[in-house]
């Protein structure tokens, strides 16, 4: 008996701030995965530079793909496919890693494999899964909860995507930036926040949750920066402020002590709530969505599903479905995701050719 070799694809990853390349086997078996992050470049400016970050990936790429193909101890001609980022993101940075993972095609015949990064975050869920032996069961409602996207679809079937909602101005993760950014905590402010927040009572800062007209499934997080603001604009906070400012330009990645010591109980409240009222928001809808499509599976997936306090909230809450995390390295950008996503395309014989364009705003539904 002829006992084939699980496809190898290689995914190539550049939508925002990270250059990633993975090698992985039959969609589920990661043999390497090499993320080069750029928040040293970025973060003393408080958020990603779009010029600065298609240089940084041009500088990276070819040496982030030799290093996983040698960690994975495999050749280009080992590949099935190459599998890369076409959109959503920066499209200068995309346009690094998809025209790169065209040389390689072209140059070894390989075929090349176009990836929307939304579909990326899912299949994290969905490459663990699998290689865990789970099954994810369908329909299914999917959460991607990150910097730039706060959607939710209904997958009704392998690669069957339909959109139910999504947010009206910031993201998710761009809420925790931009809140982490106003209160001298830098960038990005998610994880800052998510450390700190355990240390706050929520309960003690109100913050307003969002009314909408129309899609009840919709969010919004900019009235809950602004309410934010509002609260430290009347609460003098400009010394403490400064205080963590000049803490970052002096060590640019602080330990949770360190940031305790220049932050009053009533900021760490503040960071409480807000942190509580985003998992609210996202979780609400989430349930609702579960409810009245009766979908058997919660796939929550994107960097603010690292939160430790989504995490803990949704194991909690009465939710009509098991929830599926990627474990956190897979939750933030990694091309594991896009060889994994990749690969279920393989499968399908979808294809791309040279004229694949990179799309800033390429919608997965
Ligand atoms: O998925 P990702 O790496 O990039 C995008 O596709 O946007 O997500 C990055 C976002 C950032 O906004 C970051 O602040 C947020 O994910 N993030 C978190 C946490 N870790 C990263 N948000 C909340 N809690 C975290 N632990
Ligand atoms: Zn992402």
């Amino acid at each position: 008996m002829i006992v084939s070799k699980p496809a190898l694809i290689l995914g190539i990853e550049s939508s925002c701030d990270e250059t990633a390349a993975a090698v992985v086997a039959g969609g589920e078996r990661i043999l390497a995965s090499v993320v080069a992050s750029q928040l040293d470049v970025h973060g003393k400016y408080g958020g990603v530079v779009p010029e600065l970050a298609s240089r940084e990936h041009l500088r990276a790429i070819v040496p982030v793909v030799r290093e996983c193909l040698a960690t994975a101890g495999v050749g280009l001609e080992n590949l099935a496919a190459v599998a890369a980022t076409s959109g959503p993101g920066l499209v200068g940075s995309l346009l690094v890693g998809l025209t790169y993972a065209k040389a390689l095609c072209f140059s070894r015949n390989l075929p090349l494999i176009a990836v929307n990064h939304i579909e990326g975050h899912i299949y994290a869920v969905l490459l663990e899964a699998k290689h865990s032996g789970i099954s994810v069961e369908y329909p299914a409602v999917a959460l991607v909860v990150s910097g730039g996207h706060t959607h939710l679809y209904e997958v009704s079937g392998q690669m069957q995507y339909r959109l139910l909602g999504k947010t009206r101005d910031d993201a998710a993760g761009e809420a925790f930036d931009k809140v982490a950014k106003l209160l001298g905590f830098g960038y990005p402010g998610g994880p800052v926040i998510d450390m700190l927040a355990p240390y706050g009572n929520p309960k003690n800062v109100c913050l307003p949750s969002a009314k909408l007209k129309g899609n009840p499934l919709d969010f919004s997080f900019s009235g809950l920066k602004t309410a934010v603001l509002r609260w430290a604009e009347a609460q003098n906070m400009e010394a403490e402020i400064a205080a963590r400012k000049a803490l970052l330009r002096s060590h640019p990645r602080p330990t949770a002590e360190q940031w305790l010591a220049l932050t009053p109980q009533r900021t760490l409240d503040l960071l409480a709530s807000f942190q509580n009222r985003v998992i609210e928001e996202l979780l609400r809808r989430a349930i609702r969505t579960l409810e009245e499509t009766g979908a058997r599976s919660l796939i929550l997936s994107g960097g603010v599903a690292c939160n430790r306090g989504l995490r803990s909230a949704a194991s909690q809450a009465q939710i009509p479905a098991p929830v599926y995390f990627p474990s956190p390295g897979l939750s933030t950008d990694n091309a594991a995701m896009i060889a994994a996503a990749g690969f279920a395309k393989w499968q399908r014989g979808e294809f791309a050719d040279f004229s694949q364009k990179a799309e800033a705003n390429l919608a997965l539904a």
